[in-house]
């Protein structure tokens, strides 16, 4: 369903809003999912022209199109929400991903959960050991990116810095590379990128968003930013006792 665009839509008291804001991506539309299996009331924010692709969710869902960083957008997306998942995507040139991070944190309720998506390649602390090869590959593909102007990866980096910096009820999840398939449970964490628990790298996408929303109610996450991998993977199996669910 299209949200008008005046009109805000009827909530039932006993049901918890959350948005999605890029809801219509992979990752989007798992947290769609995920959000409405455990009977959250679902609005989400996409481009206009990606609306088609949700169609399948009919009317469980309320869609407001537009772009992620327009700040009108997204103050009428999460008025009134308990929770604000946000799949920060550094699409082309300009601040996309920073400029959505900063007005989810501007307009989100205040005490609302706030959920945010990014990869292993944000530093989150001096506790993060990457790689020489993952640095070289990060920095390659980051210059051959902007220099087409497609992405730009050090702002999904700025994105994370305001978040680290904000005083909201935030969560930042880096995520491993990710692969479809069906869910294999919640993944397992580290607060640290280098842990031996993550050497597998590979985590189900869909499960990667059921991380996000089980962070809703999961308070010990607010102001961590976990770097997980699946349940399943090789290292996470092989450190089990270590592994923070
Ligand atoms: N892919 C990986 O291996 C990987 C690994 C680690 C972490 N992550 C993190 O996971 C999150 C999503 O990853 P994903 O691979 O699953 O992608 P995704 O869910 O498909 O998300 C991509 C998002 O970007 C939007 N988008 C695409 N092209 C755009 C454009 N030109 N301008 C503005 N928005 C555009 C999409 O919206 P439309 O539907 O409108 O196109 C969608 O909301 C990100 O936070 C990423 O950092 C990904």
């Amino acid at each position: 369903m299209i949200a008008p665009e005046t009109s805000s839509s009827a909530v039932e008291p006993s049901r918890q809003r959350v948005c999605i804001v890029g809801i219509s991506g992979k990752l989007g539309q798992y947290l769609a999912a995920h959000a409405l299996e455990r009977g959250y009331e679902v609005v989400g924010v996409c481009r206009p022209q990606s609306v088609a692709k949700l169609e399948h969710f009919g009317d469980r869902i309320t869609v407001i199109p537009g772009d992620t960083s327009d700040r009108t957008v997204i103050e009428r997306a999460v008025a009134g929400c308990a929770a604000v998942l946000t799949v920060l995507a550094p699409w082309g040139v300009r601040e996309y991903s920073s400029r959505t991070a900063q007005a989810v944190m501007d307009f989100a309720p205040t005490g609302a959960r706030l959920i945010f998506s990014c990869g292993w390649h944000v530093r989150a602390s001096a506790a993060d050991h990457y790689s020489r090869r993952f640095l070289a590959t990060v920095a390659v593909a980051s210059w051959l990116a902007k220099a087409v102007r497609a992405v730009d990866i050090a702002d999904q980096t700025r994105a994370a810095e305001r978040i680290f910096a904000s005083d909201t009820r935030w969560t930042l999840v880096r995520g491993s590379d990710l692969e479809e398939g069906e869910s294999e449970g919640l993944p397992v964490w580290s607060s640290a990128v280098g842990s031996p628990i993550l050497e597998s790298n590979l985590t189900r996408r869909t499960d990667f968003a059921l991380f996000m929303v089980e962070a809703i109610t999961n308070d010990a996450l607010i102001h961590q930013a976990p770097a997980i991998v699946g349940c399943r993977s090789e290292s996470a199996v092989a450190h089990a006792s270590t592994a923070r669910a």
